[in-house]
């Protein structure tokens, strides 16, 4: 049987990387072998496709280009790694996926959605994650806590209004599909933030 498929998603500084931790460890103590990840990225060649669409300098990337650049990469991720690991059985987690381009690049830039749509199908049309974590906090929050990080990167640089798109987008697609998304109030402190998900993990994924 094919293992499961979970992904994170949201804005920036929602705490992903905190929550991935935790979720993975969860995973693990309840027996599963996890395959942790990310896009873009994931892998050798998929992580030069991101240092390319992250880089600041790359001013006159095309919305179409990034758009096509996001698929390329995720092409070669599910190729490589995805794919592979969930035949074994393994548990694949994932910081981000095709939700991010929905939200990004349809609902932030605004690229049609039916471009996105057929680049959705012949990517990964047979295969959807099984569990989408979005952790929601309100823009003006999250990029406080992200610009206490490192240097922006190309998409940190974008206007709030950019970012308020981007959150609209992911609440349009977690309200379409509840079966698939939990929606999580990233708000609070990380405890309150976990315990949310850990009822989310106890109730969807328990044995
Ligand atoms: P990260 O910094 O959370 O790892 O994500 C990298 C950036 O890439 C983030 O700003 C969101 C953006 N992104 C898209 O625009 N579209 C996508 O499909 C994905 C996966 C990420």
């Amino acid at each position: 049987m094919r293992g499961r498929f979970i992904t994170l998603e949201g804005g920036e500084g929602a705490g992903k990387s905190t929550m991935m931790e935790r979720v993975a460890g969860w995973l693990r103590v309840s027996g599963q072998r996890v395959v942790r990840t990310r896009e873009p990225g994931g892998t050798i060649l998929a992580e030069k496709l991101r240092d390319i669409l992250l880089d600041r300098n790359n001013l006159l990337l095309s919305g179409k280009a990034e758009l096509l650049l996001m698929f390329a990469a995720r092409a070669q991720h599910l190729d490589e790694l995805i794919r592979p690991a969930l035949a074994r059985g393994d548990c694949v987690l994932c910081d981000r996926f095709t939700d991010a381009t929905w939200a990004y690049q349809g609902g932030g830039r605004g690229l049609p959605r039916e471009d996105i749509a057929v680049l959705e199908t012949l990517v990964h049309g047979d295969l959807q994650p099984d569990l989408t974590l979005l952790l929601d906090l309100p823009v003006d929050q999250g990029l406080r806590r992200a610009s206490r990080r490192s240097e922006a990167d190309r998409f940190e640089q974008e206007p709030p209004d950019f970012f308020g798109k981007v959150r609209q987008a992911y609440l349009d697609r977690a309200a379409a599909d509840p079966e698939r998304f939990a929606v999580i109030d990233a708000s609070p402190g990380i405890e309150e933030v976990w315990a949310q998900i850990h009822a989310v993990l106890q109730a969807r994924l328990a044995p």
